[in-house]
């Protein structure tokens, strides 16, 4: 898989998965959470923390396709990833040109699949450029979108970040598994949670649970009835790696751009009627989020 991220603490806990579970061909990143210097910075932090510092890492957009650029430092801190000191990162990135990464790695690399974690916009250049890609991958596992948002009542950050490039992503026939919303708060970072995260490696536990900790009190201080952080980007790793853990509908979903109130939006057709647009993405529902913390717990143990 090529992961495109923001990080982000979410971002972080799915590379430490992917670390574990996945062959990982690259990582790239994104502005979205945090300006990319940071989101690239932080990246780097954390393919260290995993033990994949050889893996490439490829720096990309730094703003979105038509929208203005939109952080999130209410959520994730000025750093884009509060909570825990790290050491400085051990390299340097290897390139600044996500787009041409992606495209030749996934040309390399038939039937790799996709990750974005963060706003959708190099995926969208990506498709752009290549647009053999489609055919290319295996498809596209995305965080991003769901039945209802967060940034606004009707969009989700990543997509109402630069709803432009989420549009192109899924009008593009590119195979999508999308995990939004409506699943990624069932797996929430409790407080029993955390400290499982803290006791599962001597020297990583303690920052990581520092990180969700960070991560949990912003998202409780903003809302009414929380546990804790969801582990959002997570699940579009384990999507892949555990696809057991989830139930799923094939629905067609489309993404808003126009709406005053509803730009961002990901419309997912449930519509019994005949007429219903034919499914081009496959809505994960459910989520086993006991089974999926045990793995992420899994892959923090595994950390060198
Ligand atoms: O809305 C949640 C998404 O926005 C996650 O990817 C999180 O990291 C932020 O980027
Ligand atoms: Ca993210």
């Amino acid at each position: 898989m090529i992961i495109d991220c923001d990080p982000g603490h979410d971002d972080a806990f799915a590379l430490i998965v992917a670390s574990k579970f996945a062959e990982i061909l690259g990582v790239t990143t994104v502005a979205g959470n945090a300006p990319l210097d940071l989101t690239t910075k932080n990246a780097r932090i954390i393919l260290d923390i995993c033990g994949a510092a050889g893996v490439q890492l490829h720096s990309g957009a730094n703003r979105p396709l038509v929208a203005e650029p939109i952080h999130a430092a209410y959520i994730h801190g000025e750093s884009g990833m509060d909570g825990a000191t790290f050491s400085p990162p051990s390299r340097p990135v290897d390139g600044t040109d996500a787009v041409h990464f992606i495209i030749d790695t996934a040309r390399s690399n038939p039937g790799a699949w996709l990750v974005p974690t963060g706003p959708l916009t190099n995926i969208a250049l990506a498709l752009r450029v290549a647009p053999d890609l489609v055919s290319t991958i295996s498809g596209i596992s995305l965080m991003g979108g769901g039945r209802f948002g967060n940034r606004t009542a009707s969009a989700e950050f990543n997509i109402w970040c630069d709803p432009e490039a989420a549009s192109a992503v899924f009008d593009s026939g590119a195979k999508i598994v999308m995990s939004g919303l409506h699943l990624t708060h069932q797996i929430m970072a409790t407080s029993a949670r955390i400290e499982m995260v803290r006791n599962a490696h001597a020297t990583v536990g303690p920052k990581l649970a520092g990180l969700l900790e960070f991560f949990s009190k912003t998202y409780k201080s903003l809302h009414d009835d929380f546990e804790g952080a969801p582990l959002h980007d997570v699940c579009a790793v384990l999507a892949l790696t555990h696809p057991q853990l989830f139930g799923a509908s094939e629905r067609h979903v489309a993404v808003e751009i126009d709406g005053a109130i509803t730009r961002g939006m990901t419309v997912i057709d449930d519509r019994h009627v005949i007429a219903r647009g034919k499914a081009n993405t496959r809505v994960l529902e459910t989520i086993d989020s006991d089974a999926a913390f045990s793995a992420i717990v899994e892959a923090i143990k595994a950390c060198p």
